[in-house]
């Protein structure tokens, strides 16, 4: 009967500003009608992944921005939107344990409603998966070839926590961030699905692994590990003890 009740109430909405401008109407219209859930958590379940959309929405219209600003060398603007795309990378990851609350007996009557669909078709995700390329290669000619640098020399051998330096460390930071959205989500499938069965596009475990280990900026990971190698040359593999014990 509450059920019944506050639905129709939430199905029509009064379309004052507030509504009209947030399309309010067609927004709370994008989720099964309460009436007709197959399960108490589903409609967490259709919230979460669209509300995750519309973030991954934001992340990219913001990412095009940033793309235009790497072209201008524009390298303020570009570090406040990247600190907003972290900002919503962590929210991302964070909303995932929302839908750690929902049993595995309740994941398994959501999935019956899925059809064929798998996160793998994530409009949003697809895209984010392929920016990263064209924002390395502008970065590459605006911020290294073009002053004559390179991923060494800003880290290293002429580190002066220089601008270039300061954005190579917002895309490693967006990197580091959907690494740690893929890892979470594998934990996510663990306390749902269970991570070793046969899910809709192979096994998971596959799947996922690949994806979480893929990284988008690999120079400005691999210049840690040589800077390593290289300091640690100075002083060899087996260092002076700095305690006072022989
Ligand atoms: C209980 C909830 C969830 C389960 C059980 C689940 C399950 C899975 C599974 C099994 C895969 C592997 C591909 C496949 O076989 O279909 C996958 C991939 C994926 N899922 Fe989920 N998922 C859940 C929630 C979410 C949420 C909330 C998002 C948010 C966007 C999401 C986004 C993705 C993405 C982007 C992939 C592709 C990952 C990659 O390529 O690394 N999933 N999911």
């Amino acid at each position: 009967m509450f059920r019944e009740k506050y639905s129709k109430e939430l199905n029509n909405p009064q379309m004052l500003d507030y509504g009209v401008y947030l399309q309010c109407d067609k927004l709370l219209s994008c989720q099964k009608p309460l009436a007709e859930l197959s399960t108490h958590d589903e409609l967490q379940f259709q919230l979460v992944h669209q509300v995750e959309e519309l973030w991954m929405k934001q992340i990219i219209f913001t990412l095009i921005d940033v793309l235009e600003k790497i072209q201008l060398n524009k390298s303020i603007p570009i570090l406040s939107q990247m600190r907003r795309v972290h900002m919503i990378q962590r929210l991302m990851i964070q909303q995932l344990d929302l839908l750690e609350t929902m049993s595995p007996k309740e994941y398994q009557q959501i999935r019956l409603q899925l059809g064929n669909g798998s996160g793998q078709e994530s409009p949003g995700f697809v895209t984010l998966l392929k920016m990263p390329k064209d924002i390395w290669q502008l970065f590459e000619k605006h911020y290294l070839h073009e002053r004559k640098q390179t991923v060494q020399d800003i880290y290293d051998e002429q580190f002066s926590h220089c601008d270039a330096y300061a954005v190579a460390e917002a895309l490693i930071e967006f990197d580091e961030l959907m690494q740690k959205f893929r890892w979470d989500h594998m934990f996510l499938i663990r306390r749902s699905i269970g991570i070793n069965s046969n899910s809709l596009k192979g096994r998971p475990v596959e799947v996922l692994q690949n994806g979480a280990r893929q990284q988008f900026f690999p120079e400005l990971w691999d210049v840690r590990s040589q800077m390593s190698d290289t300091w640690g040359q100075e002083y060899g593999k087996v260092r002076d003890s700095i305690s006072k014990k022989k």
